[in-house]
């Protein structure tokens, strides 16, 4: 029989390895988490980290769509873009639903995030994506500082050019306060699968929001991941499922 540590542990070494960009520390800590709950802890940032907020319909699906991004640390989501104090779910006034994305600036860029936020939406339809209609569901490009203004435009504008029949409704603005969301709406997309969740120790949701390999398997769930990484994973946890979790027959 194969202990269950060593299989997470040949799950997450399998995550670092095929450049998830998952820190080795950090699937060590999983495991013993698994092993022995009360040895929970937040990893210290080991880079300086840039973050990043965009609206592209409904969060659940916009934190999946950046989970899986190489260099894209930790996602959480959250409300912005309005003026309402506090808002929540279910009474969010004129902000939009958002992801926060952490990002490792040596990986990826704020260009390259503008070019995942266009590809995961369509920037085209007015207040909605899809069945979601509404305000809430509006596209925005949230910057920080005059370069992040300068880029953003610079793409909506390149997005623009490529049909000239419908116009682009992203809008494009400052970042103010970005409101976390309530924790049920934190990993929507794994939360789903509790075989992952199991597979991850079962963290609390205030570890889940801060776990890059929730964030990614977030994004897996959802079938968000670029092909090459859906595939990757995809194909070991089909691999511990015909394995099997180790049961304990007696002693
Ligand atoms: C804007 O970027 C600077 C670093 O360039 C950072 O210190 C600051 O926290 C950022 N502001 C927001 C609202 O993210």
């Amino acid at each position: 029989m194969i202990p269950a540590g060593s299989l997470l542990l040949s799950f997450l070494g399998f995550l670092a390895l095929f450049g998830c960009g998952l820190d080795p520390a950090l699937a060590l800590r999983i495991s013993d988490q698994v092993l022995d709950p009360s040895a929970r802890q937040h990893l210290p940032p080991t880079q300086p980290l840039r973050s990043a907020v965009f609206a592209l319909g409904s969060f659940w699906r916009s934190e999946a769509a950046f989970g899986c991004v190489p260099g894209v640390v930790r996602t959480s989501v959250g409300y912005a873009g309005g003026s309402k104090p506090n808002p929540e779910y279910r009474n969010l006034g004129d902000h939009a639903e958002c992801v926060k994305v952490e990002y490792d600036p040596k990986i990826i860029q704020f260009k390259q995030l503008l070019d995942v936020f266009w590809a995961s939406h369509d920037s085209r339809q007015v207040f909605g994506q899809g069945p979601d209609v509404g305000r809430q569901y509006r596209s925005i490009i949230f910057t920080n500082g005059t370069i992040e203004a300068r880029l953003a435009s610079f793409s909506k504008e390149r997005e623009q050019a490529k049909s000239r029949h419908t116009i682009v409704t992203t809008e494009i603005q400052p970042l103010g306060i970005f409101y976390p969301a309530e924790p049920e709406h934190q990993k929507f997309e794994l939360k789903r699968n509790k075989f992952l969740l199991q597979l991850m120790g079962n963290m609390p949701d205030e570890e889940l929001i801060s776990s890059s390999l929730a964030a990614k398997l977030n994004g897996y769930v959802a079938e968000l991941c670029p092909p090459n990484i859906q595939k990757k994973i995809g194909v070991k946890v089909d691999e511990i499922l015909k394995n099997g979790w180790p049961v304990l027959k007696g002693f």
